[in-house]
């Protein structure tokens, strides 16, 4: 029999599931009836008492489902063969990484090993097991500087990218395409994201970074609850529309049911091979118009600082996400209002993130 994937539940593994993106299309699968069995390494998560991530027991609690949980590291290639010979997947979406631009400049060996090794892991794993379609969380950091705008998806890639981090996606992309190429029977989808931000509108889940934040709306958030006392914005002298870094911020669960689209595209005829997506809004965002979104979201007046630009950050990176549009039936239906007031109802409702 023809397992259909399309309309059919499915068994989905989430590497990294346990993560932003990664429990929010947990949530997205669970509700259209998937199957969801997680691995996971911890190393970012806060974990509940039955040492289960707490990010998990809440995606539980929402849906009412069970997520199959296992804790493992991606360089752990026997538990990785354990995993799939415990369940029959079907397909995977592969969130593990490490994902810190200047954490990954100071231990490259760290980013390339885990980010990179992992990978080939998975993908050997994977192919063991026989299940060969793969959707893969890639970034809008492989373009590097952009060349032109709105960034298409056939925009150059690898040229530019400034940190091993940024490497790491734009490899992986690699051995992935060179593995369908090599191998018919594999399907495979990269997804290439802008700027995930914004919360379940339960405010149950949502962005918990560990230390300082690297990224602005995790940094807003978390003044705006005065956990912490500063929000510096960098540079404002970019060519854009108020001189501040210009950005395609697309919400998490417009992100999350991207992947779900994904999905059951690995399944229709016309998926061979790799297939890429873009998916953000199309629409930029000054770092002063999103202060500005998110103080009306939360009634008070940000105070901010502005000082020198951050190294290699550019003034504008703006997506067209035409083709998931027209190859995934896929847009982006959140607005900036949504994103601020979904990031701020789960903040405040956290202000500790998931640490008690
Ligand atoms: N910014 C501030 N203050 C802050 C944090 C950020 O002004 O405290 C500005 C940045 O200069 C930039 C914008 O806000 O103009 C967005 O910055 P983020 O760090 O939130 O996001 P980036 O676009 O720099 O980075 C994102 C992802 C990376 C990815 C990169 C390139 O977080 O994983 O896009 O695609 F590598």
């Amino acid at each position: 029999m023809v397992h259909d994937g399309q309309s059919g539940a499915r068994v989905v593994l989430l590497t990294g599931g346990a993560g932003f993106v990664g429990s929010h299309t947990a949530i997205e699968l669970l509700e259209r009836g998937d199957s969801v069995v997680v691995v996971d390494n911890c190393v970012n998560a806060v974990k509940g008492g039955d040492d289960k991530p707490v990010a998990l027991q809440r995606v539980e609690e929402l849906t009412g489902k069970t997520v199959k949980y296992h804790e493992a590291s991606m360089l752990d290639c026997e538990a990785l063969d354990n995993v799939f010979k415990q369940y029959k997947v079907d397909v995977v979406i592969h969130f593990a990484a490490l994902k810190s631009v200047g954490e990954s400049v100071d231990q490259p060996l760290r980013y390339y090993g885990n980010n990179i090794t992992g990978t080939l892991n998975l993908l050997q794993a994977m192919s063991t097991a026989g299940v060969k379609r793969l959707v893969f969380s890639s970034s809008a950091t492989v373009y590097g500087t952009p060349q032109y705008l709105p960034i298409d998806e056939s925009h150059p890639t690898g040229q530019g990218i400034t940190n091993p981090y940024g490497q790491t996606k734009f490899m992986c992309e690699q051995i992935m395409m060179d593995l369908a190429r090599a191998d018919p029977e594999w399907r495979v989808v990269l997804l290439r994201y802008f700027n995930p931000v914004g919360a379940h509108p339960s405010g149950r889940i949502g962005e918990d970074p560990r230390g300082i934040p690297n990224n602005l709306m995790p940094t807003i958030a978390q003044v705006a609850v005065e956990r912490r006392p500063n929000l510096y914005v960098y540079g404002n002298d970019f060519e854009t529309v108020d001189g501040t870094g210009v950005r395609d911020y697309v919400h998490v669960v417009d992100l999350a049911r991207g992947h779900v689209a994904a999905l059951s595209k690995l399944w229709s005829k016309e998926s061979t091979g790799t297939l890429i997506y873009n998916l953000g809004t199309g629409q930029g965002i000054s770092v002063l118009q999103m202060i500005e979104a998110f103080s009306r979201a939360c009634g008070k007046k940000l105070a901010y600082k502005i000082t020198s630009r951050r190294k290699g950050d550019v003034g504008t990176v703006v997506a067209t996400c035409e083709l998931a549009k027209k190859e995934l039936g896929w847009v982006a239906e959140r607005s900036l209002e949504d994103m601020c007031v979904d990031t701020w109802r789960w903040q405040s409702n956290n202000p500790n993130g998931f640490s008690i």
